[in-house]
C-alpha cells in the first residue's frame, strides 16, 4: 500500500478501489498497513513496516507516536519541513477539490517558543490530560477513548512539563487541562471529576510552585501584539506561543487598516485582532467585535476597555450583524471555530449590499475555509492571498489565513 493516502489491495480489509488513509506513512513510502476501520467510502490504516522510505522520514522524537500508541501527534516521523509541505499539500488539495481554486500554498514555520528544545517541540500551551479509574493520567489513543500511559508529552510547553501531571495521582478525576502563559509565567490547573457537575476543582499557579489549593479558576495573562490579555478559563486562545503575535501581523498586513477605517472582528475571542486593528484605524475609526461566548465577552470588554472606538457585541455573529447591518465597515476579519462560518454571515459580509473591501479569514480547518471560500466566490469575490501557518507542530493541524477582495 502507498502511504498517506493509497488505495486498497485485495486481503488489506479495505477491498479494492477504496481510498485508504494511512497513519504513520508518508507519501511515496510503501508500507505494509494494518485497516484500523472502514466504511464503505473509505478506510483507515496505520502503517506498521516501512518497506520503501521516504527521505523525509526521520525517528520520532516522542516514543509514544507509533501505532497504537498517543493520538495527539500524527507527524512526528517527517522532519519539520516535510511536515510544513504536507500540511501546505492538504491546503491546496482542498481548495482544489472543493472550491476548484488551484492554488500554490506554502505554510510558514512560526518562531521556536523560548526555552523550548525546539524543532516543532514544547509548543503546546494547553493539554488535556485523560484519566483512568485507577487514578493515572495520560492521553488519547487515536481515535478512541482509551486513555495511552505516558510520562511526558514533548510537544507540551516546558511550562506544562514542569506540572509533571501524568507523574502525579488523580483519583476520581475524569480530566486534568493545564493552561499556561509562558509571558507571565502563570499555569492554570483544572481537574473535572468523574461524578459531574461539583466535581470541579481548579487551581493557579506561578510555574515551578507546587499544585495551588482549591481557589480558582482565575483568568490567565497572556502577552500578544505588544499588550497583555486577560483570558479566562474556557476562552479561546492561541496554542502556540508565537500564533497570537504572528496572526496578528498577518492579519493587519491583510487588512492594510488606516487611521479613519471601519473594521469588523468577527468571532472575536478575548479581542485579539480587535485591539491591534482599533491602534490602527485610531480615535477616528471604528471597530465592531462580535463573540457568542459570555466569558469571552467578559474578557474581550476588559482587554478593549482602554479603545473607546471599540465595540463588543455578544451574540452568533451573523445574527448580530444583521440586526445591526455592517456600520459602514470597509474591513473585516473573521476567525470562526473549525466548522467555519455560515452561508447567512457570508451572503451579508459579501453580498451586494457589503461595502467591505478586504476581508481577512482565519481558519484552521482548510476544508471548510474552502467550502467558504467558494461561497464567497459564487458571490463575486476573489481569493487575492491564501498562506498557511505551521502553529500546531508534529500534528495535522494547520492554521490558515485567506485574503479576499471584490473581483470587480
Ligand atoms: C477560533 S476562536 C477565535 C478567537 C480569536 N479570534 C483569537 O484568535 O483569539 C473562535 C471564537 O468564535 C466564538 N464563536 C463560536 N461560534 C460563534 C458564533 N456563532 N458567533 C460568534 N462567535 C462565535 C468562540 O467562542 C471563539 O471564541
Amino acid at each position: 500500500m502507498l502511504g498517506n493516502t493509497g488505495e486498497g489491495e485485495p486481503g488489506d480489509g479495505a477491498g479494492p478501489g477504496k481510498v485508504v488513509f494511512v497513519r504513520h506513512a508518508l507519501p511515496g513510502e510503501r508500507v505494509r498497513a494494518q485497516v484500523t476501520s472502514s466504511t464503505a467510502r473509505f478506510a483507515r490504516a496505520d502503517a506498521i513496516e516501512v518497506l520503501d522510505a521516504s527521505p523525509d522520514r526521520v525517528e520520532p522524537p516522542c516514543r509514544y507516536a507509533h501505532p497504537g500508541g498517543c493520538g495527539g501527534c500524527d507527524l512526528q516521523h517527517a522532519s519539520p519541513a516535510a511536515q510544513r509541505a504536507i500540511k501546505a499539500q492538504v491546503i491546496s488539495e482542498q481548495l482544489r477539490r472543493i472550491a476548484g481554486i488551484d492554488r500554490d500554498v506554502e505554510v510558514a514555520a512560526l518562531p521556536e517558543p523560548a526555552g523550548a528544545p525546539g524543532a516543532g517541540l514544547g509548543w503546546r500551551t494547553r493539554v488535556g490530560f485523560a484519566v483512568r479509574p485507577d487514578g493515572t493520567a495520560g492521553l488519547r489513543r487515536h481515535r478512541s477513548r482509551e486513555v495511552v500511559a505516558v510520562d511526558d508529552c514533548l510537544i507540551a510547553h516546558p511550562l506544562v512539563r514542569e506540572a509533571d501531571v501524568p507523574g502525579s495521582g488523580w483519583p476520581g478525576a475524569r480530566g486534568v487541562e493545564v493552561t499556561v502563559s509562558p509571558g507571565s509565567g502563570e499555569r492554570s490547573v483544572l481537574v473535572t471529576g468523574r461524578r459531574g457537575a461539583g466535581q470541579q476543582r481548579a487551581g493557579q499557579q506561578r510555574a515551578g510552585q507546587q499544585r495551588a489549593g482549591q481557589q480558582g479558576p482565575r483568568p490567565l495573562t497572556q502577552h500578544a501584539a505588544g499588550r497583555a490579555w486577560r483570558v479566562s478559563p474556557g476562552v479561546f486562545w492561541q496554542g502556540h506561543p508565537a500564533a497570537a503575535d504572528v496572526l496578528t501581523g498577518a492579519v493587519l498586513a491583510a487588512l492594510r487598516p488606516e487611521p479613519g477605517d471601519v473594521a469588523l472582528d468577527l468571532y472575536c475571542g478575548a479581542g485579539l485582532f480587535a485591539g491591534p486593528l482599533a491602534t490602527a484605524v485610531g480615535g477616528g475609526g471604528k471597530v465592531t467585535a462580535i463573540e457568542s461566548q459570555a466569558a469571552a465577552v467578559r474578557d474581550a470588554r476588559k482587554n478593549l476597555a482602554g479603545f473607546p472606538q471599540v465595540r463588543v457585541h455578544r451574540g452568533d455573529a451573523a445574527e448580530v450583524l444583521g440586526r445591526h447591518g455592517l456600520g459602514g465597515a470597509g474591513l473585516a476579519v473573521l476567525d470562526p471555530p473549525r466548522a467555519g462560518a455560515t452561508a447567512g454571515l457570508i451572503e451579508l459580509l459579501a453580498g451586494p449590499a457589503s461595502g467591505l473591501r478586504r476581508i481577512a479569514y482565519v481558519s484552521c480547518d482548510p476544508a471548510t475555509l474552502a467550502r467558504d471560500i467558494a461561497l464567497f466566490a459564487g458571490l463575486g469575490w476573489r481569493l487575492a492571498d491564501l498562506r498557511g501557518f505551521d502553529a500546531f507542530p508534529m500534528t495535522h493541524h494547520v492554521e490558515c489565513l485567506a485574503t479576499l477582495t471584490p473581483a470587480s
